[in-house]
């Protein structure tokens, strides 16, 4: 590729991770002299500690990390490493399967629980029985259980929804997304889940790709520092702790995985899983910072991304997986592949297969995701290390990361889930902390008409009569977008526990004040009800669908019908705030003249009432922009720091409203 090996040096840490005293115990090791009873001694350690654990020394976690780590990969067969390679999705993780193929991992995909609405002790009783199983083999090593809690614990029932990271990002507040990171492990601890496929850190360049509320922001920088959320969710390394280790404080915490390594923010037009064209530079400067400081903060796992590099499937890419990741930036967790990404090696999928796992495990990938294939990946890594295709040091190297994290998490000495835990799914102070981040998030985009007149927001509570319309006004589903109890997301108010905006505009107003709620009015409709008892003023909330992945996808960005005529049926009779319910910047200029406030709410999850607080002034506005809002879709990409920056309103942008709430 004609890439400089260790270019962007300088920009962040490159660490020495084998301590010595650790090298001189793994050379004893290897030697192979003495009893475990003398080595102990030699190492210092106190006799008698092998007996306790039947001569094992994998199991006794007062010895230093890497020597457990040795000890135990030294006693496993081939089949046994495959295994903890192997992750698999839940609906296969029988007792037998886990147990017969030795699986290292099972998943959640999105929408992947036990029954529907499930509760935390039903997940703690189906974690807990794989595990079983997983304990019940020869060496007893625990499975790793993961699920996507990308903004919250979405897949369960009841449990808190956080703003997506779109909506974070506008908030410009690590600490507070530190405390969300620390909520969420919490909530999916609950569950009996150790292990989250979050945070995801791409850097989203094209609002057209249907994962950009996924991203924190088009600015790396922002990226960045919302990181935090990584220390929250894992624990904050001690100030005299190791830096740039994988890391997880204790049984309240989770290991997290930034994801989608590298680039995948940054393909052709937004189309998600497609080719990103870059220089090695921009891809250093763009796209690669997150990752700095993700692996400097101890992020245990990083995941793979479907798209392409200059071409390149990430994939296959040894030089940015091994090389870059791996030995430049020295980070030393796993890294685990996506979703059917080794079937997604070829068009038409899944052929060659054996070809696709032989490039993915080459390049440097560690476990993979298989979910369903899992009897053909077994045989076909099985045929590629017996023939010397794939080498013994490259399966123990990713042998050796998994069962690292697996240690350093503490999941030997506590493999099962707890279920004492149950109470912190979905509790009041979580659900708190998410209305702040909403309110927070919340970003006020105009507020008055252009020639002098008043603002509208804060609105008056005390009002004789409002008017609340449009199809996001009343809908849980709409306003968690993607990801929440099924994977592509769903409409309606059945899903779970929440608030909707209008339940939140209800709990605000004065208890006089008439609320009219009508989805979508019509034009005479509003004119009929405004004649003599007229409507003081109304919200119109419109946005996108629920949608994930590639299903958001769109080249038009529009509102969704009948969005744009309920505007027009509404604010052409009354003073109104249209509040937008989607997961990027959409196409409003051809409106925004004619309403009198507009505020973009983003996906906000359960917590409508976040809206409300600010809506009415019960809270100030602050978000600012962590996007562009660009005028028409012909300008895009178009990220700040373009020369053709022509924005609708740019990035940072967002009127602070420090308001108390108002009488008037
Ligand atoms: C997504 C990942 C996700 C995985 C498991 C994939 O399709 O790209 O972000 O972690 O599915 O649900
Ligand atoms: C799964 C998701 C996964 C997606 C990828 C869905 O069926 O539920 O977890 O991300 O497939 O295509």
């Amino acid at each position: 590729m004609g890439v400089p090996a260790a270019a962007g040096g300088g920009s962040y840490r490159v660490i020495l991770l084998v301590p010595t005293t650790a090298a001189v115990l793994f050379l004893l090791l290897l030697c192979g002299c003495g009893t475990p009873a003398a080595m102990a001694a030699a190492a210092g350690g106190t006799g008698g500690e092998g007996e306790q654990y039947g001569g094992a020394r994998y199991k006794d976690p007062r010895q230093p990390l890497n020597r457990r780590i040795d000890d135990l990969l030294a006693r496993m067969t081939l089949a046994e490493k495959i295994g903890q390679m192997s992750q698999i999705e839940r609906e296969n993780a029988t007792a037998d399967v886990v147990r017969g193929y030795f699986v290292g991992s099972v998943l959640s995909g999105g929408g992947s629980v036990p029954a529907p609405n499930a509760t935390a002790e039903a997940w703690v009783d189906m974690v807990n029985g794989m595990q079983r199983a997983a304990m019940s083999t020869r060496l007893g090593i625990p499975m790793l259980y993961g699920i996507d809690a990308v903004h919250g614990h979405g897949n369960v029932y009841k449990a808190t929804v956080f703003p997506h990271n779109v909506g974070l990002g506008c908030t410009r507040d690590p600490e507070l997304v530190k405390k969300i990171g620390a909520a969420v492990a919490l909530e999916v601890r609950a569950t009996g889940i150790p292990y989250v496929f979050a945070p995801c850190v791409a850097v989203c360049r094209d609002p057209r790709w249907g994962r950009c509320y996924e991203s924190f922001s088009e600015d790396p920088k922002v990226v960045q520092q919302m990181t935090s959320i990584i220390p929250g969710m894992q624990g904050e390394i001690p100030s005299n702790g190791r830096r740039g280790v994988p890391f997880v404080a204790e049984q309240r915490n989770v290991a997290a995985c930034s994801k989608h390594y590298v680039g995948d923010g940054g393909t052709t037009k937004g189309i998600n899983e497609n080719n990103t064209v870059a220089t090695f530079h921009d891809l250093l400067a763009i796209h690669m910072p997150p990752y700095y400081s993700a692996v400097i903060q101890g992020v245990s796992t990083v995941m793979v991304s479907f798209s392409s590099w200059n071409g390149v499937k990430m994939h296959a890419n040894h030089f940015l997986v091994t090389d870059f990741l791996k030995n430049t930036l020295r980070f030393r967790g796993f890294v685990i592949s996506d979703w059917r990404a080794f079937d997604k090696m070829t068009t038409p999928e899944h052929t060659d297969y054996i070809n696709s796992i032989k490039l993915g495990i080459l390049a440097g990938i560690d476990m993979v995701m298989i979910p369903y294939t899992y009897t053909e990946f077994v045989d076909d890594l099985t045929i590629l290390v017996q023939n010397g295709t794939i080498p013994m040091t490259r399966i123990d190297d990713a042998v050796r990361r998994i069962l690292r994290v697996k240690f350093t998490m503490g999941l030997f000495e506590n493999p099962y889930g707890d279920p004492s835990l149950a109470g912190e799914l979905g509790k009041p102070e979580h659900r708190e902390l998410a209305r702040e981040a909403v309110r927070k998030s919340v970003v006020l985009l105009k507020n008055g008409k252009d020639h002098g007149e008043k603002p509208l927001l804060p609105l008056p509570k005390n009002a004789g009569r409002i008017l609340v319309a449009g199809s996001h006004a009343h809908n849980l589903g709409y306003q968690c977008g993607g990801w929440t109890i099924t994977w592509l997301g769903v409409s309606g108010n059945n899903l779970t526990v929440g608030t909707t905006i209008l339940d939140g505009i209800r709990h605000a107003v004065d208890k006089n004040t008439e609320v009219v709620y009508v989805e979508s009015p019509n034009a005479s409709f509003v004119e009929e009800n405004n004649n003599g008892r007229s409507f003081d003023y109304a919200v119109v909330v419109v946005g996108e669908p629920p949608y994930a992945e590639g299903f958001g996808d769109s080249l038009n960005l529009t509102i969704m019908e009948p969005g744009p005529s309920v505007i027009g049926n509404v604010c052409g009779s009354v003073r109104c705030v249209v509040v937008l319910v989607s997961g990027r910047p959409m196409v409003v200029e051809p409106f925004v003249g004619d309403v009198d406030a507009l505020v973009a709410a983003w996906l906000p999850g359960t917590e409508g009432e976040g809206v409300s607080d600010v809506l009415f002034g019960d809270h100030g506005f602050t978000g600012k922009l962590a996007r562009t809002w660009f005028r028409s879709v012909e300008q895009l990409p178009m990220n700040v720091g373009d020369k053709h920056y022509d924005p609708l309103f740019p990035f940072g942008f967002g009127f602070g409203l420090e308001t108390q709430p108002s009488t008037a």
